[in-house]
This record gives C-alpha cells, structure tokens and sequence, in this order.
C-alpha cells in the first residue's frame, strides 16, 4: 500500500465520522509516521507545540481504531495498515468477482481483470513507486482536497508532462478569479510528488515582501527554524538557487496577482514587488533541478522575454470546465428540467 492511497482510506474514515476531510496538520502527521518521524518534526514545520500535535493525532488514531476495529496508535500505524490491505486481499480472492474494496482504496477496482493480474499486485509497499524518499511537504497554506473534483484530466496530463518529461523550471497558471487554479495545483500534487524532495505552497495573499517569502523558502529547504540569512535579496537569491540545485523542490506560490498593480497593464509590479521580477527571470533563466509554479489572474511580465520553444518556462491559460461536466454538476445538484439547461 503506498502513502497516497493510505492517506485516501483515512481521508475517507475521517470523512465518514466527522463529515471533514483531512487538514493539511493531520496529513502531515500521516506523513511523518508513515515514514517514521518524531511529531516534534511535525510541531517545528506546522510551528505549533509537539503537545499539540500529539492531541490532534490522538484523534486520528482513535477514529481509525474505530474503523479497523483494532487499538491504533503511532507505532502500529503502519503495520496495521498493510495488514489491513493483506486480509482486504485475501477477501479479494476469496469472492471471486467481487473485488470492491472497503475504505474506498483503489487497488483493483476492475472487475474484468484475470485471477492471475490480480495476485500480481504487490501487497505492500514501504516506499513509492520510484522506490524513492517520500517528499517532505509543507502544503499548510494550500486549500483542502474537497471530495468532489469535476474532470481536469487533460489540463493535468500536460501539466504533469511539463514538469515531469519536460523538467519546465517556471510554470504560470493564469486564469480569472474561481476558475480552480489553485485546485488543479492541489489535485496535482499527489500524482508528481514522487519526483521531489520538498513541495512548498505559500500563498501571497498578504503581499509578503521578497525577502520574507525567500527567507521562509530557504528555511524550510535547509530544514532549520531561524536561519541567520543576509538582507541583501541577491544573495538570498543566490542561496536559493544553489538549494534549488541541490535538490528537486516543487514551489507553488499562490495568489501572486497580490503583488500586481490593478488598473494598469498586466504583470505590473506594485511599488515594492518589482524584486519578485528578478526571482522569476533567475527560476526561467539558470539552470537548476526546480520547479516553480505561478498561479495568478495575470502572468508575470518576465515570462513573456522567454522564447516560445524555451520549454523550461510555459503559460498554462486555465480555461472553464467542459458542457459535459457542467451538466455533471447540474445533475449532481439535482436540477430537474434537463431540456433547460443549456
Ligand atoms: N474541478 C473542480 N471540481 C470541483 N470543484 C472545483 C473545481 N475547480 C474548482 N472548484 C471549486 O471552485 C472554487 C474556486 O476554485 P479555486 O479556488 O481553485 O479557484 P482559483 O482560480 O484559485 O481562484 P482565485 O484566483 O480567486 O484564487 C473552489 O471552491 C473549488 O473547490
Ligand atoms: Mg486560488
């Protein structure tokens, strides 16, 4: 069973008992100990106490103990979870064609597989596919995954083909207020993170200054709390893309139209934020292992002094969703007079 499909089922449970889904907190202490890591690593990340910490998991635990019908606590975590996708199989087996798995976890739900593609099916999984680290996230600024997500499976292909086969160093999704940017990001998150050591989402819905969103990037890169950093934003800079090197970081920096004048033309800098400029042309320009995602309600200036056939740099235009999930959302709304709803 990997992380992601373990994080799924207990989305799920906590979903059923509480009608809430997992906050990014309670993902990150999944997280941790799935991979065996103490939650004072969680409380420094989330900057809250191990105390609390310990509080909020011992919630989980109790609302998964509930479902498995087994006392569950952070050092059976994971064993009992790969047990629980082992006698789940074995169920599999036993019935024959039904193979609808309990908890939703999605392992092999088509029923028109062979006997013999089922049993060749791992039936635990200790690290991801690549058999590589699992990335440490720090999504504490990203929205919730809502349970319901209409179709955006073209837009995510060539979203994941740019970052992954193409390795794009600077990504910016523009689209108009609430047409789901920042949803499509989250959603995408799960299918990529095998390729990076860290993902980190800020938003700039305050209008951080450069040197507070750099200073906040570099931290949580080098894994220390108060880093002793140069106010000279060059050299900020400088460190970052040297990290940025080191090692491959997914960077989502949301709501950067914040930092835009309103009422002049697009991608003009508020008084202050023309720094930021710099940032992006260094993530287009140098070469590093990094993957910056922008999304905003207008690009940035500098994404247009790349070439088009630079492919490290790309705009994604998000565009609405198709007549076909429209209509899936009007049903699922129960509108009635389906003749009316075009
Ligand atoms: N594919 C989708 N399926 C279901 N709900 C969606 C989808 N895309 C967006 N939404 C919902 O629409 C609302 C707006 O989406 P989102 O916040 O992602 O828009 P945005 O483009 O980031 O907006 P803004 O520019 O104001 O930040 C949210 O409540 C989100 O859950
Ligand atoms: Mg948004």
């Amino acid at each position: 069973m990997t992380l992601n499909e373990v994080l799924r089922f207990v989305d799920d449970v906590v979903f059923d008992k509480t009608g809430k889904h997992l906050d990014s907190l309670q993902e990150a202490i999944l997280r941790a100990t799935w991979q065996g890591e103490k939650y004072s690593k969680v409380a420094q990340q989330y900057h809250c106490t191990k105390f609390h910490v310990g509080n909020v998991a011992s919630n989980l635990w109790q609302l998964i103990s509930k479902e498995l019908n087994e006392k569950i606590h952070k050092s059976n975590f994971r064993a009992a979870m790969e047990r629980y996708q082992v006698s789940n199989f074995s169920n599999v087996f036993n019935l024959g064609g039904n193979n609808c798995l309990k908890g939703n976890i999605n392992l092999c739900t088509d029923n028109t597989h062979s006997p013999e593609t089922k049993q060749k099916l791992p039936t635990t999984q200790t690290t991801n596919e690549n058999n590589t680290p699992l990335p440490k996230l720090d999504l504490r600024d990203a929205p919730d995954i809502k349970k319901t997500f209409y179709d955006r499976s073209t837009e995510l292909t060539t979203l994941k083909t740019w970052i992954v086969k193409h390795r794009c160093r600077l990504i910016t999704v523009s689209g108009i207020s609430g047409i789901g940017k920042s949803t499509i990001i989250r959603h995408l998150i799960p299918e990529i993170e095998s390729n990076f050591h860290h993902i980190i989402w800020r938003t700039l819905r305050t209008s951080p200054p450069l040197n507070v969103t750099l200073k906040s990037l570099i931290e949580i890169i080098s894994n220390v709390t108060e880093i002793n950093l140069s106010n000279n934003t060059d050299a900020q800079l400088s460190l970052l893309i040297e990290k940025l090197r080191d090692m491959r970081c997914l960077i989502i920096l949301d709501d950067l139209q914040q930092i835009f004048s309103s009422g002049e033309l697009i991608g003009n800098y508020k008084s202050g934020y023309e720094n930021y400029g710099n940032l992006f042309k260094i993530i287009g320009e140098l070469p590093h292992n990094s993957c910056f995602i922008l999304n905003s309600w207008e690009p940035p200036l500098e994404i247009f002094n790349f070439t088009d056939n630079d492919s490290a740099v790309c705009l994604f235009q998000l565009t609405g969703l198709t007549e076909k999930v429209a209509r899936e959302m009007l049903k699922n709304q129960g509108l009635s007079d389906e003749e009316k709803w075009q």
